[in-house]
């Protein structure tokens, strides 16, 4: 029967766009722009990095050093970035011959002739020995240049790999939802010192956990009770977390958003004292408060608020 053909069609056609509901938002981070053109999110960051600080910077973010696939993606982001940073001359690619010499690569290990290659006449040329990375002008040509040079670029999302954390309404699926407190919550166990741990937090769109009532220590003592909790025989004792509080203006203890530390709680901690030149906080797992040496490093934990607003609003962007 025809409309029974038309219904189950339907179905099939709803119940997949439930699956990938994410896909069809076209929302990646606030701070990405959607490309029609290459089906992509693009973020121009203008503050330059050399090579090596760029592609971490993107990583962070869940996305990669951009490099174009084609001619096509080419003149769709450098049409973009000419009518948003006009006065930039060059940006740095998701592309070297740093594993091996003379044998340009991209970031996902493509050999850099399957894609856009648009040298300058006699570029690649390796000048002084040190010319491992590659740049891009606005006119389209690209030249090698030293890594440790610094230069804006792009951080690139296909719209293909991204997944949505339906939970807690962002992209990243490692973080999880505590239903009682309403937050997310991801711990890190590759150990930073605090400023670092602060921006890993920051760079994924969430801050370093705000522990601030004894139902959010409880949740946090329950995430981490399976962590590993001696000293790793050096520089670092694994069962301690850094927290988003602080003493670092001297103005005394305060959170990462500028509350002050619940008082109730703080006395509970150890020693958190004006004095001591420990200035950063932390977390025992047991849940006990302390206060460390922001350079120390430590396993931390990162924490987002589940936001509904800030998508809706973006996705009436895109109609
Ligand atoms: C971008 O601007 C440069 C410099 O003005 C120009 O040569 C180039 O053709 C422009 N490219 C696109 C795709 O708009
Ligand atoms: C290599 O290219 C650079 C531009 O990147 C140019 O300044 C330099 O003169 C060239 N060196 C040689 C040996 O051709
Ligand atoms: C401080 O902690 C107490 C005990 O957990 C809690 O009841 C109170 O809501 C907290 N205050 C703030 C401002 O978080
Ligand atoms: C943390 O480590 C980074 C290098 O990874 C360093 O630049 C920064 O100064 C350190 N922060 C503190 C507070 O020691």
């Amino acid at each position: 029967m025809f409309s029974n053909k038309i219904l189950v069609v339907f179905i099939v056609y709803f119940a997949l766009n439930l699956a990938h509901g994410q896909k069809d938002v076209k929302f990646f981070r606030n701070d990405y722009v959607y490309l029609d053109a290459t089906e992509s999110f693009y973020k121009i960051n203008s503050l330059p990095k050399n090579f090596f600080d760029a592609k971490r910077a993107c990583a962070l973010e869940g996305a990669s050093l951009w490099y174009p696939e084609n001619q096509e993606e080419a003149d769709a982001v450098i049409s973009y970035w000419n009518s948003t940073q006009p006065t930039w001359w060059t940006v740095t690619l998701g592309m070297s011959d740093l594993l091996v010499k003379g044998l340009f690569e991209t970031i996902d290990g493509k050999p850099v002739t399957d894609v856009y290659h648009n040298w300058y006449t006699g570029e690649p040329n390796d000048s002084g020995n040190v010319e491992d990375c590659v740049i891009i002008f606005s006119s389209g040509k690209m030249n090698d240049v030293a890594c440790d040079r610094k230069f804006p670029y792009f951080c690139k999302k296909t719209l293909q790999s991204l997944e949505w954390n339906q939970l807690c309404n962002m992209p990243d699926l490692d973080y999880t939802l505590n239903e009682k407190s309403g937050k997310c919550y991801k711990v890190h166990t590759v150990p930073l010192n605090w400023t670092d741990a602060y921006n890993v937090c920051s760079s994924e769109q969430s801050y370093l956990s705000v522990a601030n009532s004894w139902l959010e220590i409880n949740d946090l003592v329950k995430l981490t009770e399976t962590g590993l909790k001696d000293w790793n025989g050096g520089s670092y004792l694994r069962g301690i977390y850094h927290l988003g509080f602080h003493n670092r203006f001297n103005e005394g203890w305060q959170t990462v958003q500028g509350t002050p530390v619940n008082g109730s709680i703080a006395l509970w901690g150890s020693r958190l004292n004006e004095g001591s030149h420990d200035q950063c906080g932390a977390m025992f797992y047991t849940g006990r408060l302390t206060q460390v040496d922001c350079g120390l490093k430590c396993f931390f934990v990162c924490e987002h608020e589940v936001d509904r607003s800030s998508r809706t609003e973006n996705e009436e962007n895109f109609q």
